[in-house]
């Protein structure tokens, strides 16, 4: 099963219950939250404030993506605030284990992310540990940047490593996904496509965007149910 979690980067902030809203009447299954520190990243944005708005306005299941370095210190504050999973990055954590370990003391499911230079198997100690690995598919920091292609052959290496070991991990996708790309990002393993600009910038809105994604990933709806 391919899941769609739109990214609320790229959304109206100002109206952040309507476009919640409208992902989830369109049949978007999550929720992406973008948390950035001006460290790991160079732009600054949410934090568990924000994760807490989405939980009291939508049921939808809530993934904090922590593009912040050592991040330890805040994973309790995103758990007590609604995130029902927490992605923090490979390249951010210098004992990851313990991360991961305080991810699942906090309530949530434990992810781990790398960046596009960074290579699968550095990953391969961490996957039995955890319930997502995040594949970025374009510099961590900003929305609406171009899918890099090659991040297709580091989804197939995952998925192989992933298949071998007999582990069962999502694989998410997260930037630059488009209708275009979808198809070929869920062929090549990927569970999860984390898409911002085509969802909420999309011609017609949020609903619209959802709407072609998860027709683009083979989920679209019957005419006759909408
Ligand atoms: C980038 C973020 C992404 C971003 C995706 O650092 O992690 O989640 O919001 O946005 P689009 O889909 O516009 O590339
Ligand atoms: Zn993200």
């Amino acid at each position: 099963m391919s899941l769609l979690a739109p990214s609320i980067l790229a959304a109206d902030l100002a109206h952040l219950g309507e476009e919640l809203a409208a992902c989830e009447e369109a049949g978007a299954d999550r929720i992406h939250i973008d948390v950035m520190d001006n460290h790991f990243v160079p732009n600054l944005t949410m934090g568990p404030d924000l994760v807490a708005a989405c939980r009291r306005s939508t049921p939808l299941f809530l993934e904090a993506h922590l593009m912040v370095e050592r991040p330890d210190g805040l994973i309790s504050r995103f758990g007590s605030a609604g995130a029902d999973l927490i992605t923090v990055h490979a390249e951010a954590c210098p004992q990851l284990q313990g991360t991961v370990d305080l991810i699942r003391s906090a309530g949530a499911s434990p992810g781990v992310g790398i960046n596009p230079a960074t290579p699968p198997a550095s990953l391969a100690d961490i996957l039995p540990e955890i319930s997502l690995a995040l594949v970025m598919s374009v510099e961590p920091g900003f929305g609406g940047q171009p899918f890099i292609s090659s991040t297709l052959d580091k989804i197939r290496g995952l998925r192989l490593l992933l298949n071998q070991r007999g582990l069962d991990c999502d694989i998410e996708v997260d930037g630059g996904v488009t209708p275009d790309n979808a198809a070929d990002c869920l062929q090549a393993g990927a569970t999860v496509l984390v898409a911002g600009t085509s969802v909420f910038k999309a011609e017609g809105g949020a609903r619209a965007g959802v709407g072609c994604l998860l027709q683009a990933m083979g989920r679209g709806r019957a005419r006759a149910e909408r």
